[in-house]
């Protein structure tokens, strides 16, 4: 990451219009990425963004002797893995502190080896996010877990296929279990499996390459375990996150713009929620999603929920969204537990927002006011350049690497829609 470029200038009042064509979805490549390392031979995958979270999953699977191929496209990197030289199955600290979802490839590691060393997952500003369902589910399967040093160690001479119920719909916990299901002897089912389309990508590259797994999207997945994998091909679905946050962009700051692969029914929850604040949301004939706002937006309540209710990731955006609406909205965030720190942050800007425990009460106010402000996260980076959108004057937020983790050139597609946005 370059030095000293780590802020976005951004001028508000620009209303935003044109087209945008949304990136493959990150929370559907970190997981497919994982997977490969369960196949011996050679993997493409399309459509990948190229954003940052990306390039450490790489790293770690380059340290772990898969022979990475990047090819960048008009659509997205093209990736080309070949898993067949794995050489180790240790990922180190600096690499897991860097991104805590790289728990998930605990399962394709056993699964594949027979064994993992990983170390423990730092947390993130969003929370403690404990592994707890992680590290049980894989012990269900037949692997024998330590703990030591900070690190988890795991072995199974081969993981046996169970019943497996998850006691809270755990968006890595149900990838992870699938995979270390995928060449386990026997047949799994994993209940109280959580529903994201990010999971349905993941069991259909699983399939490509020769898995038998069933259910992905619905809360009772199952997997037959198969002896060996074999190559295959696959493009990463569109990312329903970055469309949600573009709508929320357009709904703040006002426009008319289209967004280009996007699954409507992906953002069903976010587009209704829009609608009622009186943003106007259509699926076009050609598949794409047009929103248009005039400002002048209504409050509304939410709350989070695992999908298909409103994703926490769009929480934070839809907090700047709210804090220039007219009248009151209530925010409750069921997932994370501590996913409102981006609201001390809009306050620098004029919001009125109070926090008690997982509500935030929001009062909208006519019009924030441009300030300097830090991103404490991703989605909370992503917060703040909308509000910035829609403030008066200049806001200069502090932290472009957070959003980097996960929006490919957000600069470039914002100004591509007549925004007013410098890295700094
Ligand atoms: C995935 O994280 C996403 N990340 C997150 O997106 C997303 O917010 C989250 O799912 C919920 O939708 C990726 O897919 C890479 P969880 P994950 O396991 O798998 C608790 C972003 O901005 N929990 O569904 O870590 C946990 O503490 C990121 O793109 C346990 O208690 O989410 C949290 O409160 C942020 N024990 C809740 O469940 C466990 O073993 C949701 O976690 C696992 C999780």
């Amino acid at each position: 990451m370059e030095q000293g470029r780590d802020r976005f200038r951004v001028t508000g009042g620009r209303r935003l219009t044109g087209t945008v064509r949304i990136s493959g979805a990150k929370n559907a490549v970190l997981p497919i990425l994982a997977a490969a390392v369960l196949c011996p031979e050679e993997v493409v995958i399309r459509g990948v963004p190229a954003i940052r979270d990306v390039q450490v999953m790489l790293t770690i699977l380059r340290r772990l002797g898969v022979r990475v191929r990047e090819e960048a496209g008009l659509d997205g990197l093209t990736l080309v893995l070949d898993p067949s030289g794995l050489s180790t199955a240790e990922v180190h600290e600096e690499l897991t502190r860097e991104m805590r979802s790289s728990i998930f490839l605990m399962g394709p590691l056993l699964g594949r080896v027979g064994w993992v060393r990983m170390a423990y997952p730092g947390g993130c500003a969003i929370g403690p996010r404990p592994i707890d369902l992680h590290l049980r589910g894989l012990q269900e399967l037949g692997a024998h877990l330590e703990e030591k040093g900070g690190y988890i160690e795991a072995t199974a001479t081969r993981l046996r296929g169970r019943e497996i119920y998850l006691d809270f719909p755990s968006v890595g916990a149900t990838e992870n279990l699938m995979m270390a299901a995928v060449l386990a002897e026997g047949t799994t089912v994993i209940r109280g499996a959580a529903r994201e389309p990010e999971i349905v990508d993941l069991q259909s590259f699983l399939c490509a390459m020769g898995a038998r797994v069933r259910g992905a999207g619905l809360d009772v997945i199952r997997i037959e375990g198969v002896r060996r994998l074999h190559g295959a091909e696959h493009t990463v679905a569109p990312d329903r996150i970055e469309a949600g946050t573009f709508m929320a962009a357009v709904a703040a700051a006002g426009g008319d713009v289209k967004l280009e692969n996007v699954i409507a029914e992906h953002v069903e929850a976010p587009a209704a929620k829009l609608r009622e604040m009186g943003v106007w949301v259509e699926e076009e004939a050609d598949g794409s999603l047009r929103v248009r706002s005039r400002g002048g937006l209504q409050a509304s309540d939410v709350k989070t929920l695992p999908y298909p209710g409103f994703p926490t990731d769009l929480q934070p955006q839809f907090m700047a969204v709210a804090a220039a609406a007219m009248g009151t909205s209530v925010i409750t965030e069921t997932i994370f537990e501590n996913r409102f720190r981006v609201a001390e942050e809009l306050r620098r800007m004029g919001a009125q927002i109070k926090v008690e425990g997982r509500t935030a009460v929001v009062k909208g106010v006519p019009r924030l006011s441009g300030a300097p402000v830090t991103a404490p996260a991703l989605r909370e980076g992503m917060a703040l350049v909308i509000a910035g959108l829609a403030a008066d004057g200049v806001t200069e937020v502090c932290g472009a690497h957070h959003v980097d983790r996960g929006y490919e050139r957000l600069e470039e597609k914002l100004r591509g829609l007549g925004a007013e946005i410098l890295r700094v």
